[in-house]
């Protein structure tokens, strides 16, 4: 205990010894016990910056990319809605819900029509394929890739547990939109009518899987193959 009092006063003292030292103007390099981010690259907004050929510190956009919730030039659009809206709203097209309650069916804001559904499909069947098969497998199923490297417990969204019936269109959303367990969240990457576009499309998997091959291939041809283009 004594070896404490004694290391705890010189420590307290050396503390108390460089507090007044704080401020004080020196021509020498600064002792900094905590750097913090004093020192750090960094760009400054509308300064100049020798870093860059030419030497302006504002950058433009790297080729290509594009800021997340604006439209690009030539952005797809499928029933008139803007591509790339990620949420904000409060109805059942950006939650899923009515009234507390998860709802079955497309939201009207999508404008589906007989001639852009097969559109609308097409883009549900990318974005599945983009987002989703990595864990779901390709056909729903559950047997995607990374099962194989440990993730566990991946739905099998072809199961009845997973039907219109069961567990309707709204949940199905919500669960895209907000993630659960161990799958993430969507509603920051895929937009608002693609994460729809996708419901739509995991119940086009759903119905192919139980359908007799007649009408899934006339679904398909009448669909997708024909529509989408
Ligand atoms: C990283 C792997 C992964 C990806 C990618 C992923 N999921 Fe999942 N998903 C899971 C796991 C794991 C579960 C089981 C979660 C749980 O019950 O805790 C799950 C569960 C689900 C469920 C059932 C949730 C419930 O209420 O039981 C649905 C529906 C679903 N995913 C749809 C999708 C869709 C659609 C996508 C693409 C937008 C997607 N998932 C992307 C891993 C993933």
């Amino acid at each position: 205990m004594k070896y404490f009092f004694i290391a705890y006063a010189i420590i307290a003292a050396l503390f108390i010894g460089l507090m007044p030292m704080r401020g004080a103007k020196s021509a020498d390099t600064p002792i900094r016990l905590l750097p913090d981010m004093d020192e750090q690259d960094k760009l400054k907004p509308q300064k100049p910056d020798p870093f860059f050929a030419d030497g302006q510190g504002a950058r433009l956009p790297v080729h290509g990319t594009q800021a997340l919730g604006f439209n690009a030039e030539g952005a797809s659009e499928i029933g008139g809605i803007p591509e790339y809206e990620f949420g904000g709203g409060t109805g059942y097209y950006a939650t899923g819900g009515v009234e507390g309650y998860f709802a079955n069916g497309m939201p009207e804001e999508l404008k589906l029509t007989a001639e852009n559904v097969g559109a609308f499909l097409k883009r549900g069947e990318e974005s599945f394929n983009v987002n989703c098969a990595i864990c779901h497998g390709t056909s729903g199923d559950g047997q995607g890739i990374t099962g194989q490297f440990g993730v566990p417990g991946i739905a099998n969204l072809t199961q009845d547990t997973y039907g219109q019936a069961a567990y309707p269109d709204g949940r199905l959303f919500y669960v895209i939109t907000n993630g659960k367990g161990n799958m993430g969240a969507y509603k920051h990457n895929v937009s608002l009518r693609d994460r729809w576009a996708i419901v739509a499309y995991v119940r086009a998997l759903q119905f192919a899987r139980k359908a007799p091959y007649d009408a899934v291939k006339e679904a398909y041809d009448k669909g997708i193959a024909t529509q989408a283009k």
